[in-house]
């Protein structure tokens, strides 16, 4: 296969015509919470410390990937990524990359009130927080630690630290917090977050997924339809999984208006505009959340492999990316990694 090593003009294309721009780099597997649709309470067998890559390791491939081959956002994932000691580090060293990439941060918030001023003067633009009820028992029942009001300081932190717009992920589960949607979006509203629900995938360690059990996006639209007006979102969805609407009455900075999405990923695939690609914390690219496969850059790099040689790899672990994620086929195996080792 012609790959194109110059730098410059490498892109990260796949046989569909899709080119990825986004890049999740996973900073560590671990985390501080147990949601139960990612990890057992009793935790996983984290990665051993030499596999994970150094921060330099984690800022040279990053500097690949937005230098050679045309990755314009990337976002920092984890486990949770507040843990790992050297983020503001590589969020400043990324940072100055150029062409400079928008930087982001999905986290659960934990430690975020203390940390956002730092990440924010590093570069850092936007966060993401998990967020899932408002009720300090669902709280501990769903993520097996009693930390919601921690939660609720990062995001305040964040906000106040201009780390905007504050976005909100939620995930619905049956017979815990299915009936929150209402009440998470008052919420949001009230405190000039965006919110964004996702579907559960079947991503967790325990792999106790069930579809039957699944909150829909429908049901969810449903439930905030009977409490709010939601109007069509004007804005272009691009490559974004998230379907928006915009919520009358509110204020907020869409034509005045407030947002809220939902991420249908199993009921309303968005893999036809997919525009990503990943990088988990032991230096192994995933050209999809579910895929079975992993490219292995770390013996490259280690190896001594030079700037060109790592694009050049990563430019074939995205040429085999599948046309979708499958999890409706009759063959579908979810990954054998955990949510919490691939990188949200
Ligand atoms: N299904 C849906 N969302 C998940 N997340 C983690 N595991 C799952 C799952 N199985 C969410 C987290 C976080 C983001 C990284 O993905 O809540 O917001
Ligand atoms: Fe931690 Fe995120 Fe997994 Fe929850 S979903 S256990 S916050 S990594």
């Amino acid at each position: 296969m012609e790959q194109s090593t110059r730098p410059g003009t490498g892109r990260l294309a796949d046989r569909y015509g899709r080119v990825a721009t986004d890049l999740r780099v996973s900073l560590t597997d671990r985390c501080n919470l147990r949601c139960s649709y990612c990890m057992p309470p009793e935790g996983l067998p984290w990665l051993p410390s030499p596999d994970i890559l150094t921060d330099d390791e984690v800022i040279r491939l990053v500097g690949v990937a937005v230098r050679l081959l045309g990755v314009t956002e990337v976002r920092f994932t984890g486990g949770e990524p507040l843990l790992r000691p050297g983020l503001t580090r590589i969020v400043a060293a990324v940072a100055g990359l150029r062409p400079r990439p928008v930087l982001s941060l999905t986290t659960n918030g934990i430690g975020l009130g203390r940390l956002a001023p730092g990440l924010r003067d590093a570069g850092l633009d936007r966060v993401n927080v998990s967020l899932d009820t408002l009720d300090a028992e669902r709280f501990a029942r769903l993520a097996y630690r009693r930390r919601l009001a921690e939660v609720l300081a990062g995001l305040a932190g964040a906000a106040a630290a201009g780390l905007t717009p504050v976005k909100i992920n939620s995930v619905l589960l049956r017979g815990i917090n299915d009936d929150e949607a209402p009440a998470l979006l008052r919420f949001a509203l009230d405190h000039g977050y965006e919110l964004r629900f996702i579907e559960q995938m079947p991503l967790d360690a325990q792999q106790a997924w069930d579809r039957s059990r699944m909150v829909t996006a429908a049901e969810i639209l449903d439930a905030l339809t009977a409490e709010f007006a939601l109007l069509p979102d004007p804005a272009e969805r691009g490559g974004a999984p998230a379907e928006t609407w915009l919520v009358a009455g509110s204020s907020g900075p869409h034509g005045g208006l407030a947002r809220v999405g939902v991420i249908g990923t199993v009921t309303r695939p968005f893999c036809g505009d997919c525009d990503r690609t990943r990088l988990t914390a032991d230096g192994q690219v995933r050209d999809c959340l579910f895929a079975r496969h992993e490219s292995d850059l770390r013996t490259a790099l280690r190896g001594g492999a030079d700037d060109a040689e790592l694009a050049r790899r990563w430019q074939v672990a995205m040429s085999g990316k599948r046309a979708g994620h499958g999890i409706d086929d009759p063959t579908f195996l979810q990954p054998a990694r955990p949510m919490s080792a691939i990188g949200g």
